[in-house]
């Protein structure tokens, strides 16, 4: 079914203005990724299928289109770097300056199929140990994607995906199913996450700000003004001395928020 350049253009803008995603000049991989749904929907063409996308109260048709035109490639280890800073930098300095509280507030902003919060949740019980259980340490993770969050709840991987994991994580965090070809999340690591679906592009709903926010991979699809507002509110959430991740491949326009740069992909606000 060919993709005209109006319906392509459609399609952009729709996408860009409910969600921040700017695919110009990727129509190839726009009627690629939506070409056979939109054909078995039965649609004689993407005009039809965008006029009920649009249409729909129901934001079914919606969803669809965003679960298929998000991209959700991750993976566990990614970024290890990342997860060694919290172990040794971060962690310690929570452990101490929330001692009282015994709370933690971490974010995943876009936790995909759920890679990221579950290896966070996993290095949190690894680094309290024993003390675990006294503090409360739930990691929020989000994204707009419902198909990747379903997955990310089922926490069901093959044994390809968990590969990269340390064994002495494997053999406490992931128990195998049978077959024996997939592995499950342990329940206890499960609980430790919520997952939930949220849109960047909406205003934060957050009572309490974030001690650690992971916001990895994402803005790379967003443009220059849109990773601006969005920077806004982050920092906005952020509590003093609170950290930021972004991916190791993504640039933070320096200089918009009194945000430290601890390393390239690493920012911390100012106590
Ligand atoms: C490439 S994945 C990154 C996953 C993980 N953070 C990592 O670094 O491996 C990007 C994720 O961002 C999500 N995403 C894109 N736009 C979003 C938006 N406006 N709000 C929330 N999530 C969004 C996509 O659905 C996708 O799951």
């Amino acid at each position: 079914m060919k993709m005209t350049d109006q319906e392509f253009d459609r399609i952009l803008r729709f996408l860009k203005s409910r969600y921040g995603i700017d695919m110009a000049n990727k129509k190839e991989i726009v009627s690629g990724r939506l070409e056979n749904s939109v054909r078995l929907a039965g649609y004689q063409s993407y005009t039809e299928y965008m006029n009920d996308v649009e249409r729909d109260v129901t934001g079914r048709r919606e969803r669809e289109l965003v679960n298929l035109l998000s991209t959700n490639h991750t993976f566990f280890m990614r970024e290890f770097e990342h997860f060694d800073f919290l172990r040794k930098e971060v962690l310690p300095w929570l452990r101490q300056k929330e001692a009282a509280r015994k709370d933690l507030c971490i974010w995943c902003g876009a936790a995909s199929t759920g890679q990221e919060p579950y290896m966070t949740a996993m290095l949190l019980m690894d680094f309290f140990g024993l003390e675990h259980s006294a503090w409360d340490t739930k990691v929020l993770a989000t994204d707009i994607s419902t198909d990747a969050l379903r997955q990310a709840v089922a926490g069901v991987y093959t044994r390809e995906q968990i590969e990269a994991l340390p064994e002495t994580w494997k053999r406490r965090f992931l128990r195998p199913r049978p077959g024996g070809e997939t592995f499950e999340i342990a329940k206890e690591v499960r609980d430790q996450v919520l997952f939930r679906q949220f849109n960047l592009m909406d205003p934060f709903p957050f009572k309490r700000k974030m001690h650690v926010i992971f916001l990895r991979n994402v803005m790379i699809y967003f443009d220059h003004e849109t990773r601006r507002q969005l920077m806004r509110k982050v920092y906005d959430v952020m509590e003093p001395g609170g950290y930021l991740f972004i991916g190791r491949t993504e640039t933070l326009d320096r200089g918009i928020l009194p945000l430290q740069m601890i390393q390239p992909s690493i920012f911390r606000r100012n106590l």
